[in-house]
């Protein structure tokens, strides 16, 4: 219950949000949420509102909100020691258990996980980790990442230029020089109408490495790439793309960064989204499900091959000079413990599989047919549905038309939470992976009428 009463006043007066119109905001031109409370697949709102929240927050609510075990494994971490560094050695009983819990279960080829708080400083590590490992390695030229159009690694400089969405590069002096983008792997959008899947993987693969040898192999550090785009869309890859994909950086000594900020822990109806699609990459990126946001904590988990050159990097160089205050925060580490075991425990990424499909195929049978739908896609417990003005020509509505966040409002007054993607008149949604059959139909429906009460 709020006591404060001035909520509001205060909000706009005193509060700088992320991703939001900060004029309109701070005039009280558009509408504000405070949340109260969750429970489940809810939250709540200040308003008396129940909302079902089929985004999980930030794709990051995994177990659903409410969840009693890791609120009371953050308790009691909180009363035993509430933080110790991780600096020249140290950890506590929470940090180690949960790096053993995350390599027990990542791919074999993964050896050592470094922590954070969130995915940008993750990514970014990543960055230096590679940078890095080309210098020990006596390649100081080969530096380069490259990243996809509408692929998503977070907001930081070096995280803001991996981004390839113009909204996080626009009026900052981004994308950064070291940095260079390459075709989404985005099939709805293919060129040519009459490629099948797999000439759009081939064609994609073409590109990356038509812009490799325009840049010469020995300046390219990295690739990095989401399994599935997420905030660019919600786009999973056309078949053999990421066999196509990784033959090409092998061939050109390229290391594979798999960010799995979104896919990881069980989104895909698979641990990772590298088990999903036969990604063995050098680093994986984590955040947002290794916690499921109950507390901020992300990670770099790095292979063998990179952690040999680490361990010869400081045996020549000394300590490693990077690290944050709060790299593996005892908080954030109890709440990960308990996170990763009620994932087991609930079966949650068996059901992020099987009620994912439910959801999609549902989605499909409602709204495939409809005039202005050019596309429902998804993978696991992620889903999107894509609006345009022609189906046949795939033709876009007029962006001024704001197709995608009108779709959006009018879900949220049939109370479930959809997002608008920021690009594109995209509809995302990437429920809490506890979601039932039950509160899959109740999504469809109110999406059934959300769309016809915009779109007709
Ligand atoms: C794939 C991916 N990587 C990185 C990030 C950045 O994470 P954060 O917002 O925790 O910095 C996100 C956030 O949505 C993401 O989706």
């Amino acid at each position: 219950m709020l006591t404060n009463d001035q909520l509001d006043k205060w909000d706009r007066e005193n509060f700088l949000h992320p991703s939001t119109h900060l004029a309109q905001h701070a005039r009280g031109e558009s509408p504000n949420r405070i949340v109260t409370g969750g429970s489940g697949v809810y939250i709540e709102d200040r308003d008396g509102n129940r909302l079902l929240d089929a985004f999980a927050g930030l794709y990051c609510v995994n177990v659903g909100y409410g969840r009693t075990e890791i609120a009371e494994a953050i308790a009691a971490q909180a009363k035993e020691l509430a933080y110790y560094h991780a600096y020249v050695g140290h950890a506590t009983e929470a940090s180690i258990t949960l790096a053993k819990m995350i390599l027990d279960r990542a791919p074999k080829n993964m050896s050592k996980v470094y922590f954070g708080l969130g995915g940008s400083d993750a990514n970014e590590t990543n960055v230096k980790l590679i940078w890095y490992y080309n210098n020990i390695l006596g390649r100081p030229e080969k530096k380069k990442i490259i990243s996809r159009w509408r692929g998503y690694h977070g907001s930081g400089l070096m995280t803001g230029s991996l981004t390839g969405l113009e909204l996080f590069h626009k009026k900052f002096d981004l994308p950064l020089a070291q940095v260079i983008h390459t075709e989404a792997p985005y099939y709805y959008r293919r060129p040519d109408a009459a490629m099948s899947e797999a000439d759009f993987s081939v064609h994609c693969a073409a590109e990356l490495e038509k812009l490799i040898e325009r840049e010469g192999a020995d300046t390219i550090a990295a690739f990095i790439g989401e399994p599935v785009l997420g905030t660019g869309g919600i786009v999973p890859p056309p078949a053999g793309y990421w066999d196509a994909i990784q033959k090409v950086l092998r061939k050109h000594d390229i290391l594979l960064i798999a960010d799995e900020v979104v896919t990881g822990f069980g989104r895909l109806g698979t641990m990772f989204g590298s088990d999903h699609y036969g990604i063995e990459a050098d680093i994986i990126t984590i955040a947002k499900g290794l916690t499921s946001a109950y507390a901020p904590l992300s990670g770099s988990i790095v292979s063998d091959k990179v952690w040999k050159v680490l361990e010869q990097g400081t045996d020549e160089n000394g300590a490693i000079g990077h690290g944050w205050t709060y790299s593996a925060h005892p908080i954030g580490a109890a709440a990960g413990v308990a996170n990763l075991k009620l994932i087991d425990e609930l079966g949650l990424v068996e059901n992020a599989g099987k009620t994912g499909a439910y959801f999609l195929k549902a989605m499909r049978e409602a709204l495939g047919g409809h005039v202005h739908v050019g596309e429902v896609r998804g993978e696991g417990m992620l889903c999107a549905i894509e609006f345009v003005e022609d189906r046949d020509e795939r033709r876009l509505f007029d962006p001024a038309k704001k197709i995608g966040p009108q779709v959006a409002a009018a879900l949220l007054k049939q109370g479930v939470i959809g997002r608008a993607m920021p690009q594109g008149d995209i509809l995302g949604f990437a429920p809490p992976l506890c979601l039932t059959p039950e509160e899959a139909d109740k999504v469809v429906a109110a999406v059934k009428e959300a769309v016809k009460g915009v779109l007709g």
